[in-house]
Order: C-alpha cells, then structure tokens, then sequence
C-alpha cells in the first residue's frame, strides 16, 4: 500500500510536541483554518478538515464551537448536536467527543463557522481511555489500531481531505496512539532548552513508528520554531537553541523549517476565544502574513505536493 492509499487518501495530520504550551493547538487550528479557506489570499484549493481534539484543555473546541460549561466544574461538555432532531439514532444522546471514536459509539461530527471545518471535540479528562484494556502497555497499540480502523472508513475519506489531529502534552498513550495512526506529523518548538531537548527524542519515536511503516511511512511536515522573538528582542539564549536545532551535524536539521513564527500579540488568540471567523483574524494580520503564508504552503505543498 502506497501512502496515497491509506484511508482511501484521507490525509491525517498530528500536531505533536510532549512539552506544553509550543503551540500545538495553535498550529492545529491555524493550519485547520488555512486548508480550509485556500491560504491566507483564499486563492488555493479549499480542503475539507476535520479537526479532532484530544487536547484535555480543550483549547481547539473551544476555538470552533460554544462549549456547554458544566456548573462547578472546570471542564466543558461537549454542546447539544445541532442536528440532534433530523438525526435519528437511538444509540446516540446527541453529544459526542473525539473519545467517543475509541468505544465505537456513534460520532456525529459537529459543523463550525467555517464551511470546510467540522469538529469533534476533546471531552476534557482523558482517562476513560484506561478502560479500553488492562494492559497497560498495549494501550498505545491499542489506540493506534482503533484509530487506525475509524480513519479507514470510506464514508470519511468522502467527507474530509484531511484530519487534524491536537494532541495533549505529557507521554498520554492518546497521543502516542494517535500518532502511530497518522500520516503526517507536524512538531512545534519553542527556542528554549526543555522544548528543543524533547526534538530528538520525537524523531526516534517517529523513527521506531516507521519500522513497521515501510510501505507508508509516517512523513515529519517539519519541525516550526514557534514564538521566536523578533529578531531585535531575540537573546543570545534564544540563538543558541535555534543554532543547536539548525546545526547540520546533528539530528534535526534535516527536519526544520526554513521559517519561524514569531512571538505576536495577534496569535494570543486562546485568551480571547471566540468562535467565529474574527478568532482567526491573525491569518490576514499584516506583519504576520508573510510566516502564514509559508506556513500554509509548506503544508499544503508536503501533503498534496501542490496538486
Ligand atoms: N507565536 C505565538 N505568539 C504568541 N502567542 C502564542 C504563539 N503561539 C502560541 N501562542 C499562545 O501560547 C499559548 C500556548 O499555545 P498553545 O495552546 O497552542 O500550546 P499547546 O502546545 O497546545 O499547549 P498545551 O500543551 O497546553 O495544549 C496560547 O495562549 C497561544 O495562544
Ligand atoms: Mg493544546
């Protein structure tokens, strides 16, 4: 099987980093913003994306929907699908989260703003995932393979060019399950020890992933060093960790990005949620095209290779 056949062409898109905080949901949704509108002049192709958070901060729900608070809880529910009604299911309470996948229940993805974007969202607490075997050390292959099957639904790859993927922080067995089930994986760094330190180590999982992969391997989109000082403000800390990751002779410098994103106001976008299309407004911002637009085709030229 070539890559071009798994799940029937359907594209699966992890935004991975074990650190907290790099910016893997910002990726996420960005880049989820950017398939879906044809970049940021509109002018390429509009992907259809799903985006499934497994993130228990549930930060990309909370970028695409109006999340259902639950009183004296600092966790959100998933809200009242909107086509509850017309869907006739009885198996199904009309509200479901990207977990849901894991238990074969029913998942009715639910749409957003944004006509080419639909959502399952994270349902915060991830550790009902501990039920699905008692072994622990086979819960990442056991995740994988469930996840594996669900992307191999051809409904899906009717409905989606692409699956984005936002992962929790932390060694979850979610998120490496998710990312043994991927087909491109895209890492976030951000120029401090801590955050570039756990670079190689990633790429060795990758590499472990891909040896039972030969026929479809799991490809690294880049490695995008993210909220980089502007050039005047970088310290003399921050070049010698974007050095370290940029030296030819070590181990990631085949992987990194020709560009950065920079530390803007404008991407501080999780502080001030909103689910409309003013959420995104930074895509358009004028100091910060430019990076959104690599951004964007770095994506959509490793994945589709401008087709
Ligand atoms: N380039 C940037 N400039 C300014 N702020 C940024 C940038 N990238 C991300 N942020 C902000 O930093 C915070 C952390 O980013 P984000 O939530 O994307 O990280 P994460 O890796 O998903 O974190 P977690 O591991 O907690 O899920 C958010 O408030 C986000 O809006
Ligand atoms: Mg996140």
């Amino acid at each position: 099987m070539s890559s071009a056949e798994m799940y029937n062409g359907l594209k699966v898109l992890s935004s991975y980093h074990r650190k907290g905080g790099v910016g893997k949901t910002f990726l996420a949704s960005t880049i989820a913003y950017l398939l879906a509108t044809g970049g940021p002049d509109g002018t390429g192709k509009k992907r259809r994306v799903l985006v499934l958070d497994y993130d228990s901060q549930q930060d990309s729900s909370k970028a695409f929907l109006q999340m259902d608070a639950i009183p004296g809880d600092d966790e959100y529910a998933a809200p009242t699908h909107p086509d509850y009604k017309e869907i006739n299911d009885p198996d199904w309470p009309g509200r479901n989260t990207s977990t849901d996948i894991l238990f074969d229940s029913p998942v009715y993805e639910y749409p957003t703003a944004f006509e080419g974007i639909k959502v399952l969202p994270s349902e915060g607490n991830v550790d009902r995932v501990l039920a699905l075997t008692p072994q622990s050390e086979r819960l990442v292959s056991t995740i994988t393979s469930h996840m594996k099957d669900w992307f191999s639904i051809p409904d899906l790859a009717e409905d989606y060019d692409i699956i984005i993927v936002d992962n929790p922080p932390s060694k979850s067995p979610v998120s490496a399950g998710l990312l043994g089930a991927a087909t491109h994986v895209i890492i976030p760094t951000e120029p401090e020890y801590d955050s570039i330190d756990g670079v190689p180590m990633l790429l060795n999982r990758i590499d472990r992933i891909n040896e039972d992969r030969t026929d479809n391997p799991l490809e690294v989109l880049g490695v995008i060093p993210n909220k980089v000082q502007s050039k005047s403000k970088l310290t003399q800390k921050d070049r010698i960790a974007l050095s370290k990751l940029y030296d030819k002779n070590g181990p990631t410098a085949a992987y990194m990005s020709q560009f950065w994103l920079t530390q803007r106001n404008c991407y501080r976008v999780m502080e001030r949620p909103s689910v409309d299309e003013s959420h995104f407004n930074y895509v358009h911002n004028h100091y910060a095209i430019d990076e959104m637009t690599k951004l964007y085709q770095l994506v959509e030229n490793k994945i589709w290779g401008g087709k």
